[in-house]
């Protein structure tokens, strides 16, 4: 396994890996866990190169978000891509991504005005604008997001679509813990009472599976069950619990087709998102 922070260096060994292999990519911010060996998993079924890179983007914290906070061990994420068989850790370092201001950014316009991309403002530019450079940098023709964070599968869909990257987005379901909690580098940021009552967000997104399963169709009651149990079981604060149709992000008059049931709860140090994904007839 190759470990490499240099721009340059990196695309000179994509050009020679692409002359007769694939290469499938594995974007993460380190501190990796099942849910980002699960992508790499598949990755490694469906390339012949499996690139993974480790980069806490700057770019994508807000100024109240957690940038300098954000978990960060380099020795044990080496050790975990070593043992899944990655061939490639790219890590570069914030000053090799941004030398210098950028000049050019892009801009998230549509399926950003909802759920995280609402109470995180710039949040998705700086998804955006970094996965532009890390394609560019990296040329894969996968790429393997996880559904954990279904607005970023969302938004990077349209990103390629948009911009004509030659990259398919294998979207990779979410990995639990065993009582449900979607893994999440910042669940050890959870007090210990806080991570017991954690796993009542998942129920809450399965109550309304439920719901909608029993024929329940008005979303204003299926949000406010899900609501209602989110306060009397933990001491998290909501952030949002929503509704929406999947990939658009646009609202529903009647529940109906593909749907996106989404959450966003604050602990003390952590704020954990979940959702669910599913087709209503
Ligand atoms: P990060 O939070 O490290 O996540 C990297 C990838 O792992 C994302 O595609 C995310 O959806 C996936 N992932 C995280 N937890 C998961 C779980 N429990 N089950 C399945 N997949 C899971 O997302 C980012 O980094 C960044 O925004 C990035 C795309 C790297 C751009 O900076």
């Amino acid at each position: 396994m190759k470990v490499i922070t240099s721009i340059k260096e990196m695309q000179a060994l994509v050009k020679e890996i692409k002359k007769d292999k694939s290469i499938g990519f594995v974007p993460t911010m380190g501190y990796l866990h099942e849910g980002h060996i699960q992508l790499m998993q598949e990755a490694r079924l469906e390339n012949d190169t499996v690139v993974v890179s480790i980069f806490v983007n700057p770019l994508q914290f807000g100024p109240n978000d957690d940038y300098d906070s954000y978990p960060r061990d380099f020795e044990r994420d080496q050790n975990i891509c070593s043992s899944e068989g990655v061939d490639i850790i790219f890590h570069p370092s914030a000053e090799e991504m941004y030398p210098s201001p950028l000049s050019v950014k892009a801009l998230v316009q549509r399926r950003t005005n909802v759920l995280c991309g609402e109470s995180r403002p710039g949040h998705f530019d700086g998804v955006a604008t970094v996965l532009t450079k890390l394609f560019n940098i990296v040329q894969p023709e996968r790429v393997y997001l996880g559904m954990k964070d279904a607005q970023q599968v969302a938004v990077v869909e349209g990103l390629i679509s948009d911009f004509n990257f030659p990259i398919n987005l294998i979207p990779v379901g979410t990995v639990r813990e065993e009582d449900g909690l979607a893994k999440s580098s910042r669940n050890i940021r959870l007090a210990p009472e806080e991570r017991e009552e954690a796993p009542e967000l998942y129920r809450s997104l399965l109550l309304a599976k439920e719901l909608l399963e029993a024929g329940e169709r008005s979303k204003e009651v299926v949000i406010a069950k899900m609501k209602k149990h989110i306060e009397e079981k933990t001491t998290g604060i909501i952030d949002y619990v929503e509704i929406y149709s999947f990939p658009e992000l646009e609202e529903y008059e009647r529940l109906e087709g593909k749907i996106i049931i989404a959450l966003a709860v604050k602990f003390a140090n952590a704020r954990l998102i979940d959702n669910l994904v599913l087709t209503v007839e």
